[in-house]
């Protein structure tokens, strides 16, 4: 089968775009409105965007109503926020976040999530996750205002929590942090069955 995407509707394109790309990390993106109201949610359109300065990008794919999603106007109105690693002990929680609660609902309470101060940021972190990156919003970038558009949310990282239970030599260890990942439909993916295959040397 070839998709060709001139004349393919969007469901298909969305279903292969992201059945095929995977695994995805999960940001597990915590922000804070202008009143003040807590905010967390799960984003899986999410990587490391630059290391010198170190900035990730988060990605809003736009709702059909062409309302922005909480995150998106948290940020845009508090320019800060923290990612969330997301371990498989999270999942459920994680999950329930993603729920389309109002917005004058904050996701921690609802789901119950434990949360902890930030050292460097106003939202909060949550507690259990054993990485977290505290950050401020650096631009964001319109590829299109359209349902299903990306809206990229550019953010500088400017201090990292690391616990102790996952770091070994320095280096954070994998099998310690347990990520989950994004696949396809409803499927995740653990990373318990790594290996290690080391660069070409020439
Ligand atoms: C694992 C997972 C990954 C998700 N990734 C994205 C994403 O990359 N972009 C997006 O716009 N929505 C994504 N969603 C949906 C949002 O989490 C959902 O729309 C949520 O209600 C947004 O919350 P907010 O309005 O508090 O920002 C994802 C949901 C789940 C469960």
């Amino acid at each position: 089968m070839y998709i060709d995407l001139t004349t393919e509707d969007k469901p298909t394109v969305y279903s292969h775009l992201v059945g095929g790309i995977t695994p995805r990390p999960i940001a597990w993106v915590s922000t804070l409105s202008a009143d003040g109201i807590g905010n967390i949610a799960p984003y899986s359109f999410f990587t490391v965007a630059s290391v010198n300065p170190p900035v990730l990008s988060v990605t809003q794919v736009n709702p059909a109503d062409h309302k922005n999603k909480d995150t998106l106007n948290n940020l845009l109105a508090t320019k800060e926020c923290v990612i969330n690693i997301v371990s498989h002990q999270q999942v459920e929680q994680m999950n329930q976040s993603c729920a389309n609660y109002s917005h004058s609902v904050s996701e921690f309470e609802a789901a119950n999530i434990e949360s902890t101060a930030s050292k460097r940021v106003k939202p909060l972190s949550v507690k259990a996750s054993k990485v977290r990156y505290e950050c401020t919003l650096r631009e964001v970038i319109t590829i299109s205002e359209l349902p299903a558009g990306g809206q990229i949310m550019l953010l500088n990282v400017i201090g990292i929590y690391v616990a102790d239970s996952v770091l070994r030599d320095g280096y954070i260890d994998p099998q310690a942090l347990s990520t989950v990942g994004k696949m396809g439909g409803d499927y995740f993916v653990q990373t318990n069955d790594l290996f290690s295959l080391a660069r070409p040397i020439v």
